[in-house]
């Protein structure tokens, strides 16, 4: 396995340069996508959202969170400027997978259902049929082109998601279909991506919150951006003297400039259902990092007997191993790693030697190492792109990164590869501004926000 593995990290070696080359090609994306729709660059998705969360929001709003590895529906009391007390209650079920390759009305009835379901619980029930209906902030967490903060219609599906009939739809038109028919007296006041939803819930704690970030099972990130540097956006130009700001949806995932990618990409990639698409998130993101390294072991497996003669069947099955797995590996820090050999005879079904696991924690480590660091030099590139083009004092000032999702929270190494980047990359004077923060949950609250700031009813 020695000269595979060599070979690999060769390939997955992210040096400075490297890390530049990336940072510099998301700047230029992300320029491109703002310039025009469809070229060569980001999506750059307008959000719509124009406003930030000032701390005087209140009343009670519910959030609806679809696109991460659970489905959940939150319903968040908002204090107002007095004290900004809230209180959440929260229900969360993971979405079925046979609803992922579905219709449009069965996953939109499941989550018309499953919101039934809560208010019915929570007691709510009664002020649903008053006049006044209640307000939801819609997280959906995928390429949506939005129309204004309230609609917007589904580009594609992503990180495995292929329901039928539901691109080139309003996603809130789905919704409110699926509400009425669970008899639901509920609206749609915004509607926003898992990643504005985050920005907008950490920023109500701190001002200073720029950018924010998921690594979950997919990857994106948004930014504050000055309306007047955004060549796209169409209408009125700002009077002059004002600062008009808009949260934008970068959708990094779709990235894939200067990437060092390996044949194990490029074939995981081929047999995905998205060919050619996501490739930035199929390199970093959680869905995918599990079955890049099960694609290397099997290759091992079969050219150099990794696992005794022949590679055992389940590892011949894609998504077997998934990134859970491989973090578990990695924390394994006993002598005769016990717990690798564990999670390969239980999940691959393989029986390792000492030395053919210390082999699988280095592949582990190696993709890991490359996603880490490509996601620190995304978080640069976007930085960079401010301070560059925008009238935002970036560097000069402590400027708040909010990251989310499963894959930042759960895996150390990762968190550690990411930050080691973005340090090298800005150095240490510069690097010590920027603060790379965990925002537990704050998307939840986000959505909750924002519906409130959209409000029909609130004055
Ligand atoms: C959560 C956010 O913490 O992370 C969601 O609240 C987001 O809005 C999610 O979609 C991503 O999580 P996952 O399950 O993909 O790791
Ligand atoms: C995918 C989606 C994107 C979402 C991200 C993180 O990349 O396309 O909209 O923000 O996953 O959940």
């Amino acid at each position: 396995a020695a000269p595979i593995l060599t070979q690999l990290r060769g390939k997955c070696a992210t040096p400075l340069p490297v890390l530049r080359r990336v940072a510099d090609a998301m700047a230029a994306d992300i320029r491109a996508g703002l310039a025009a729709d469809g070229g060569d660059g980001l999506p750059m998705i307008l959000s719509y959202v124009d406003t930030l969360p000032t701390g005087g929001e209140k009343g009670l709003f519910y959030a609806l969170d679809l696109g991460g590895t659970n489905f959940r529906v939150l319903r968040v009391q908002l204090g107002g400027k007095d004290g900004r007390v809230i209180d959440t209650e929260f229900q969360q079920v993971s979405i079925p997978q046979e609803l992922m390759f579905g219709t449009t009305e069965e996953l939109f009835d499941f989550i018309a259902s499953e919101l039934a379901r809560f208010v019915e619980k929570e007691g709510d029930r009664f002020q649903l049929r008053q006049e006044m209906k209640r307000e939801i902030g819609f997280t959906f967490s995928f390429p949506v082109k939005q129309t204004s903060v309230d609609s917007g219609i589904l580009i594609k599906w992503t990180k495995g998601f292929a329901v039928s009939g539901t691109a080139g739809r309003d996603v809130v038109a789905c919704l409110n279909e699926a509400m009425e028919r669970q008899g639901l007296n509920m609206h749609v006041t915004a509607l926003v991506n898992d990643t504005v939803a985050t920005l907008a819930g950490a920023r109500y704690w701190d001002d200073d919150v720029m950018v924010a970030v998921i690594l979950g099972t997919g990857t994106n990130a948004c930014y504050i951006e000055h309306t007047d540097v955004i060549p796209k956006l169409q209408g009125p130009k700002p009077s002059s003297g004002r600062m008009v700001l808009q949260i934008i949806n970068t959708e990094w995932g779709a990235f894939s400039n200067s990437l060092p990618l390996t044949e194990f990409d490029r074939d995981m990639d081929s047999a995905s259902i998205n060919p050619g698409e996501q490739i930035f998130e199929k390199t970093i993101s959680g869905m995918y990092l599990g079955e890049i390294v099960r694609r290397i072991l099997l290759k091992m497996a079969n050219t150099t007997a990794l696992f005794g003669v022949s590679a055992p069947e389940k590892l011949c099955t894609p998504f077997t191993l998934s990134t859970p797995n491989i973090c578990a590996m990695q924390q394994d820090e006993s002598d005769d790693l016990l717990t690798v050999g564990t999670i390969l005879n239980d999940v691959v079904g393989a029986q390792s030697s000492l030395s053919a696991r210390k082999t699988v924690v280095e592949v582990c480590d190696t993709i890991v190492e490359r996603a880490g660091r490509l996601a620190g030099a995304g978080v640069v590139g976007i930085l960079q792109k401010m301070e560059q083009d925008s009238k935002s004092l970036i560097f000069g000032k402590r400027t708040v990164v909010a990251m989310d999702g499963g894959l930042y929270g759960h895996y150390p190494q990762y968190r550690k590869y990411l930050q080691d980047a973005v340090t090298e990359l800005l150095g240490p004077e510069t690097s010590k501004n920027v603060v790379i923060d965990h925002t537990k949950d704050g998307s939840g609250i986000g959505a909750a926000l924002l519906a409130a700031a959209n409000s029909k009813y609130a004055n």
